[in-house]
């Protein structure tokens, strides 16, 4: 087989298995790793970064359920793995009912499989840029009562909609069809970040790794466009932080104790009114 050929019956890479490559997942291929490996060689701290952030849903999960929310719509939810939502949602509440929404359709497959015999939690391949179809998506609306809050996840998922006008209008979109009292969960990468991390040049090239390789270009933003998504819902202390910050656990990672601005990712969790 010609290396054309080859590259072609190769599956491309996506985010989502880049992604659980970083957290040492077992759900990637030869091209994900190949991408991945790119993006280390220029950001040796990526996996730790994508760990941090993982830890921070964890922790952000666990505070919702304790504050009294049992339902949960996951965008861009990834892998249900190492300290998935619907596990410490449901440990802390059974009832917990938890949507998994995601673009890769072989990350919802597995998820679908994860999921077997849960009848509380579920997974849709859905594009939260059509914010519609996945609002009014039938086995969406089975699940998740609209007229009670709902916590609405997207971590680490709005940097692959780089386009500001479309990333501020499917937010408010999702924020509009959400009850009072509904959370905001959200996490994203950080320029301010990745300027202390890495060279522009290195920054270009890691942006190019997810441009040319996957189907999900990514693009940071900076803490003030991070905050613009939360429009009018109230921060929960400590506000918009870099996410090792937010009410770090004795059993986090402690990979950026000593700056944690070089986790390069923004965490908040905010109350709609
Ligand atoms: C870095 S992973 C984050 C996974 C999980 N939310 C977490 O924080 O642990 C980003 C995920 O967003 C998904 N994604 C990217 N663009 C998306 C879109 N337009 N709609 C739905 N999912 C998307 C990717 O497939 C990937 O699974």
């Amino acid at each position: 087989m010609d290396a054309e050929t080859s590259n072609r019956t190769k599956k491309p890479a996506t985010a989502a298995r880049i992604y659980d490559f970083f957290l040492d997942g077992l759900h990637n291929f030869p091209a994900d790793r190949e991408a991945a490996a790119q993006v280390v060689a220029m950001m040796p701290a990526a996996p730790a970064m994508a760990k941090a952030n993982r830890a921070f849903l964890r922790r952000g999960v666990r505070f919702l359920a304790e504050a009294g929310v049992r339902q949960f719509l996951d965008l861009g939810s990834g892998m249900p793995t190492q300290g998935p939502v619907h596990q410490i949602a449901q440990r802390i509440a059974p009832d917990a009912r938890v949507v998994y929404v995601d673009i890769d359709p072989i990350a919802v497959s597995e998820s679908q499989e994860l999921l077997a015999g849960n009848d509380r939690a579920m997974a849709i391949h859905g594009d939260m840029r059509q914010p519609q179809e996945v609002l009014g998506h039938p086995r969406v609306r089975k699940m998740l009562d609209f007229d009670q809050p709902i916590a609405l996840l997207l971590c680490a998922v709005l940097h692959f909609v780089p386009d500001d006008d479309v990333a501020y209008a499917l937010v408010d979109e999702f924020r509009g069809a959400l009850a009072p009292g509904s959370f905001l969960l959200l996490s994203h990468g950080a320029n301010e970040g990745a300027q202390a991390s890495v060279s522009t040049e290195e920054h270009d090239q890691i942006q190019r790794v997810y441009g040319q390789r996957t189907a999900t270009p990514a693009g940071g933003r900076t803490r003030d466009g991070v905050a613009r998504f939360f429009g009018a819902a109230d921060l929960v202390d400590p506000g918009i932080v870099w996410a090792p910050e937010w009410r770090p656990g004795p059993e986090d990672p402690k990979h950026f104790a000593a700056d944690p601005r070089l986790s390069c990712i923004w965490a908040g969790i905010g109350r709609l009114p």
